[in-house]
């Protein structure tokens, strides 16, 4: 038994991007269809970064009113950069006149899902794609199967890659699954979710002798903190008194307020980008397109901002037949996710030690880190960055 659908727009992954993107879609009038391999309950338990820049917020907010983000979510109007023992705020608002918003990513997929079930649209969980054929063509298909494991075909006039850094539209879209322009760090991260109140009110990125730390917040009860470890370190490795001793020493001036530790995880190190965005009928946006690391806050941020460039390219494809846009969709994508891949590396690069690095190295990264907090066009620099460019 085949189930076959026809729709306008086949959105594998139903994370950000691919529930932001059925919303846009929807108010102009595309009807789209939404797959995603793992069950509702597993999205919503997703683990992600919590920072939303100030035109994330402002998008989830136009898009539904009821939002959380205003109500269990924070803003942040700066951070703390951290650096022989001594903090250094960076002023969001008085720097660029804007902020951040700290918002679990699952958090925010609840109220995604919740808006795209409560407006009607199609979302299948469960449902696998496999691959995706004739991209190249008017009809491109979604090949897959459903929850209960028979065939599924997606019967489309566009196809949106939004299935994470594991895509399998890539292999279409891209001619591989692993083209792209690629860098590894020689680090990780260590983090943790511990019961304990914040330590501080603000993010603190704190550069150390011993290496990086980043003390984060997830509410009033939890807190995440994360420092930096070996790529392959084993997360039960570690007594829960021996990685609040790293983590004490990795943020001098600060007592860390301590709680019980109930998850660890070890986040490995990417940047990547595809070497291709777009092929015919079909596009990669958000992880499936790039990966940051963690430093810059930008993954999420990155994918909504493929999706409002995107949005407004499907809407001139499918109801104007205006194809410019969609063929400008790569270039313009792209020049953002190149600003942030720069800011995520430099802000990896600038906070974290290296091993084996030398005297040289260590002493050129405080001379860095004293450039940025003592200039104020430094400390806008990073503002800018950090907050988010703004969409055109
Ligand atoms: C987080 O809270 O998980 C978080 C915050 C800021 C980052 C990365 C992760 O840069």
């Amino acid at each position: 038994m085949t189930t076959r659908i026809r729709t306008r727009v086949a959105i594998v992954g139903a994370g950000p991007a691919g529930l932001i993107l059925s919303q846009l879609l929807a108010d102009e009038g595309i009807e789209s269809v939404v797959i995603d391999r793992r069950t509702r309950a597993e999205i919503e338990a997703t683990i992600r970064a919590g920072i939303l820049e100030q035109g994330t917020v402002d998008l989830l907010t136009a898009i539904d009113p009821g939002t959380r983000v205003h109500t269990v979510g924070q803003r942040h109007d700066g951070i703390e950069l951290r650096f022989q023992g001594e903090g250094h705020r960076i002023d969001f608002p008085g720097l660029v006149g804007r902020s951040v918003w700290l918002y679990p990513q699952h958090e925010a997929l609840k109220d995604l899902l919740a808006l795209r079930l409560a407006n009607g649209q199609d979302l299948r969980f469960g449902a696998t794609a496999m691959r995706v054929d004739g991209v190249g063509t008017a009809t491109p298909q979604v090949i897959g199967t459903d929850a209960g494991g028979a065939e599924l075909v997606i019967d489309a006039d566009f196809v949106v890659g939004a299935d994470g850094s594991r895509s399998v539209v890539r292999q279409a879209v891209a001619g591989s699954s692993r083209d792209g322009h690629f860098r590894e760090y020689p680090f990780a991260w260590f983090g943790i979710l511990c019961e304990a109140p914040p330590s501080a009110h603000e993010l603190i990125y704190s550069n150390s002798d011993d290496g990086f730390a980043l003390i984060s917040q997830r509410s009033p009860e939890v807190q995440r903190m994360y420092f930096q470890c070996d790529p392959d370190a084993d997360p039960n490795a570690l007594s829960e008194a021996e990685i609040w001793e790293t983590l004490q020493r990795r943020v001098p001036g600060t007592t860390l307020t301590e709680g019980r530790i109930f998850q660890r995880d070890v986040l490995r190190f990417r940047s990547f980008v595809a070497h291709e965005l777009r092929h015919g009928r079909a596009v990669l946006v958000g992880d499936a397109a790039h990966t940051v690391p963690p430093t810059g806050a930008k993954g999420m941020n990155l994918a909504v901002a493929d999706v409002i460039v995107l949005a407004r390219a499907l809407r001139a494809l499918l109801v104007e037949d205006d194809e410019r846009l969609i063929d400008a969709y790569a270039e313009t994508a792209l020049r953002r996710i190149w600003k942030a891949q720069h800011f995520s590396w430099w802000m990896t690069s600038m906070l974290h030690v290296a091993p084996g690095t030398s005297d040289f190295d260590r002493l050129r990264q405080l001379g860095e880190l004293r450039s940025v907090v003592e200039s104020e066009a430094g400390r806008t620099f990073l503002a800018e960055a950090y907050t988010g460019w703004p969409h055109a």
